[in-house]
Parts: C-alpha cells; sequence; structure tokens
C-alpha cells in the first residue's frame, strides 16, 4: 500500500473542478483517493455522483462512483479499480495530491437507507470495489441507529483485495462518533476466492449452503427482519438478488421502500 500526500499545485481550472488531496494504492488493480468538497454538496450515505477527467477531445469523460466518505467528512473519498485500457480508469489511476478531477455535484443512487422498510438485520453484501457505498453507510451514525445487527459481507478473489474494506471496519469501534453503538452489532464475513484464507467461497454460495449463518451462528435470511443492500458486479447482483427473492425479500426504491436495494459497482 503507498500513500501520497501532497500540497496542492496550480493547475488550470477545470468546469465542477475538486482538488485531489491524497491517493492510496491497495494493489495493482485497486486505489483510493480523497478530494476537495463542494460547500454546497448534500448527499445521503450510499448515493453517487459522476467524477472524471477532461478527455482529449475536450469533453468531460465522467463515470458514475459511490462516494466512500461520510457524509459528515469535510472532503470526499473515492475508491476504484485500475483498467488497463479503461478510457477513464487508466488515467484517474495516476492521478495524483494537488491536480483536479471533475465532480457533477448531483448525487443519486438507491443504496439509502430510506429505500428499505424497518428492520433488525442490515446485510451489506459487496463485491470487489461495491464495498464503497458501505463505506459511507458504515460510518454513519443513522445504520447503527436503525439496525440490532449490521453484517458485512465483502468477497474479493484475494486477500490484499479485501484491506480497503478491512481497514475500514476494524477502525470503526474506535470511531468517536459511532464506536459505541458499533461494538455488540457488527460482524464482518470477508471471503477470498481465489486465494487461501481464513473465509473462502462467494457471497451466493455461502448463503445458500447456510455457510455463512452457521459461521457466524445467527438465524437465516428471513423476510421479517433481514434487509440488504448490494453492490457488485452485474453478474454478482442478479445472482444474489435469486438468492434474497428465494428468501422472500422484494427489491425497493426511493419511492418504495422494501425489503432490499442494489446499486451496480463501477464498471469500466
Ligand atoms: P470468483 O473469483 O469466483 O469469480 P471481480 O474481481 O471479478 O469483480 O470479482 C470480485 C469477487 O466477486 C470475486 O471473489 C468473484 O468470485 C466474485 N463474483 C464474481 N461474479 C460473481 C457472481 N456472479 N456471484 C457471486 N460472486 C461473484
Amino acid at each position: 500500500m503507498t500513500d501520497q500526500t501532497a500540497p496542492a499545485k496550480a493547475t488550470p481550472t477545470l468546469p465542477d473542478a475538486q482538488t485531489v488531496t491524497s491517493v492510496t494504492h491497495y494493489t495493482d488493480r485497486l486505489f483510493a483517493f480523497r478530494c476537495t468538497r463542494p460547500q454546497s454538496l448534500r448527499f445521503r450515505s450510499g448515493e453517487f455522483v459522476m467524477i472524471g477527467l477532461m478527455g482529449d477531445n475536450g469533453k468531460p469523460l465522467l463515470r458514475a462512483y459511490s462516494i466512500a466518505s461520510p457524509s459528515w467528512d469535510e472532503e470526499l473519498e473515492f475508491y476504484s479499480i485500475k483498467v488497463p485500457d479503461g478510457p477513464l480508469t487508466s488515467r484517474l489511476q495516476h492521478i495524483q495530491p494537488g491536480e483536479q478531477i471533475i465532480l457533477r455535484p448531483k448525487p443519486v443512487g438507491t443504496l439509502v437507507l430510506d429505500a428499505l422498510l424497518p428492520g433488525k438485520r442490515l446485510w451489506m453484501l459487496a463485491t470487489g470495489t461495491g464495498i464503497a457505498p458501505f463505506a459511507s453507510l458504515l460510518r454513519d451514525p443513522e445504520t447503527w441507529e436503525k439496525y440490532e445487527q449490521v453484517i458485512v459481507m465483502h468477497t474479493c478473489r484475494e486477500s490484499a483485495e479485501l484491506t480497503y474494506g478491512r481497514d475500514l471496519v476494524t477502525a470503526l469501534p474506535d470511531d468517536p462518533l459511532i464506536g459505541e453503538l458499533v461494538a455488540d452489532k457488527l460482524l464482518y464475513y470477508p471471503c477470498t476466492t481465489r486465494e487461501e484464507s481464513a473465509h473462502m467461497g462467494r457471497i451466493t454460495d455461502n448463503m445458500t449452503s447456510g455457510k455463512v449463518f452457521a459461521d457466524l451462528g445467527i438465524a437465516p435470511l428471513d423476510p421479517a427482519i433481514d434487509r440488504a443492500m448490494v453492490c457488485g458486479s452485474l453478474a454478482f447482483n442478479l445472482d444474489i438478488k435469486k438468492v434474497l427473492v428465494s428468501a422472500g425479500l422484494s427489491e425497493g426504491a426511493n419511492s418504495a421502500p422494501a425489503e432490499y436495494v442494489v446499486e451496480k459497482a463501477f464498471v469500466d
């Protein structure tokens, strides 16, 4: 993991420009960065915004990114994959502190607490960079006030790819704002699929086999108490939906809250 922090240097000002304040590289496929936050930007934890860089053709090259920082943070944080020939991330991965990105300050999305009916257990189900919106939601006091238990399942190919989420989850009990709320409520179940680790297997398989419930010593899914938020690849989202639907949960939206909500993680 490498960190870069440096004072801002002068660059030409873009429309909706924000300045990068730090960059952390986790693996050759993953990095996170922080940037300044427009003073007027209000968002609900779990929402995404369009961010990007100016393209060679002079037009903004923008993609949807979940905001990974909590709504009270004075900066914004994003967690990104590096796609070698991806139009945006092939360039964004080289961003340095002091440089500018474009940020359209219109947060939207369905991965929000408001789109769920009241419940007792909240499942956060993520693959890869799909952990980003949960990085925001996990640091939101409302999450911990609304639920008796929060279960974070994050699956990646290799252990190093779990680092961003693991660091965040591990730091929660020491968080001055929510630490006390978190202590008895948080269950964390990180898994790898292509490297040996303490817990192995896809989220879908570990749910349908009952492994996650047995390992954590908790009851199986029950639509009366369980709520779920899903963020991962398209294939994962489709497969986990089937698991949730077969357990009796139905999909919610801002306009019609229900038992689970889904958002696609960044795809380049
Ligand atoms: P697997 O290694 O078995 O493909 P990626 O890096 O490709 O986005 O994958 C992130 C994680 O999501 C990997 O652990 C991968 O498992 C898992 N995954 C990919 N597709 C699915 C799916 N359809 N259902 C459940 N897990 C999936």
